[in-house]
């Protein structure tokens, strides 16, 4: 067939999703993409719980796969393969995700494909943008922070990236600092809207450094000690002292990431003769000020820049099935031995 269409399948963190894509060679169409996230269920926890975040993935996956194929209007018998997040991530969802996708596979006959969690956030510019090769990616996410070049489906060099916590895991730190709801970086940036970010001058490190590794342990410790100094000057904290505090934080983590990826830009110009492209992606991508710096960093460079829709930033099984496509393209086919990977760097 010229045509391809795979069923992909996602529950790596704390999101189930099944998603159909067709591609032709000129373009890619998501004809169905469901995800249920599972926020309400850990929301008592102030974070992912990985037991409750499996079983919850076992439970959900195949409404979710008939749910994907009935939105698509097709049944089995259409699709041409079946991908699956088989890492990193945690490992019970990662298994109860390959399971169910080899179940599928072992049922129809279909070849399997276990894909490369980071992988789909990285390619899914060329899903939603049709970008050529090579590009200059910035992945934000929960889990990870990392420049690649990327030059084909399973052809990523890493620049730099963070040396411990990822963005996403600061934002969601601070917001537990914050009383504010888990994940937290949609809750900080939506307080951060009201703030005043002039009001704490947060450190931003690294800065003073070349290259393109990046830290953000210490900000949260930073928001930390203003919140206590804060709570202790006044008994407690004002809406307003909580705005001021995302603010401040949200614009110390994008002037980083702005800063990190001027230069990552020209370690990659000086590496590329083709004109670049720059692209983002991951959870922490769908913050409007981090895309914003980032879209003036690359209109100053002169690089284009290409921003997945909020939707396929977060965690979704579109990225995955598209992945899936060109892996399968470029030949690759996994046995019902596909093993789940925890850890799997690109
Ligand atoms: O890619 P993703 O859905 O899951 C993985 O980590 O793979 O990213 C989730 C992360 C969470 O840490 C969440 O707080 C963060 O992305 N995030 C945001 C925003 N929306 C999600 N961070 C900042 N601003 C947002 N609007
Ligand atoms: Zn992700």
């Amino acid at each position: 067939r010229s045509s391809l269409t795979i069923l992909g399948l996602e529950s790596s963190c704390d999101d189930t999703a099944a998603a159909v894509v067709r591609s032709t060679d000129e373009t890619s169409d998501i004809l169905a993409s469901v995800v249920y996230g599972q926020s309400d269920l850990h929301a008592a926890f102030g974070g992912v719980v990985p037991e409750i975040a499996a079983r919850a993935h076992a439970e959900k996956l195949d409404t979710c796969v008939k749910q994907a194929l009935t939105n698509a209007n097709l049944t089995l018998s259409d699709i041409d393969a079946i991908a699956v997040t088989a890492g990193p991530g945690l490992i019970g969802g990662v298994l109860s995700g390959v399971m169910c996708a080899k179940g599928i596979a072992a049922a129809s006959g279909l070849p399997l494909i276990g894909v490369n969690h980071l992988a789909g956030h990285a390619l899914t510019p060329r899903l939603t943008d049709n970008i050529a090769y090579p590009y200059l990616m910035l992945l934000v996410s929960g889990g990870h922070c990392q420049f690649l070049i990327v030059r084909g489906c399973d052809d990523f060099s890493r620049l730099g990236g963070t040396i411990d916590d990822a963005p996403g895991e600061a934002f969601d730190k601070t917001a537990r600092l914050l009383g504010l709801p888990q994940p937290g970086g949609p809750g900080v940036e939506r307080e951060a809207e009201k703030g005043e970010a002039a009001r704490f001058r947060f450190p931003r490190p690294l800065l003073d450094r070349p290259g393109c590794d990046m830290s953000f342990s210490g900000l949260k410790t930073a928001v930390l000690r203003a919140r206590d100094a804060l709570i202790s000057e006044k008994n407690g904290l004002s809406r307003q002292d909580r705005a001021d505090l995302c603010a401040g934080f949200q614009e110390a983590v994008s002037d980083v990431l702005a800063e990190k990826t001027r230069r990552a830009l020209d370690i990659y110009m000086a590496e590329t003769p083709e004109t670049p492209t720059l692209a983002v992606a991951g959870g922490v991508a769908a913050n409007r000020t981090i895309r914003t710096k980032l879209e003036a960093v690359s209109y100053e460079t002169g690089v284009g820049f290409v921003a997945p829709p909020l939707s396929l930033c977060t965690d979704n099984a579109a990225m995955i099935a598209y992945a899936g496509i060109e892996l399968y393209r470029a030949g690759h086919r996994d046995g019902l031995d596909l093993a789940a990977r925890p850890r799997w760097p690109l």
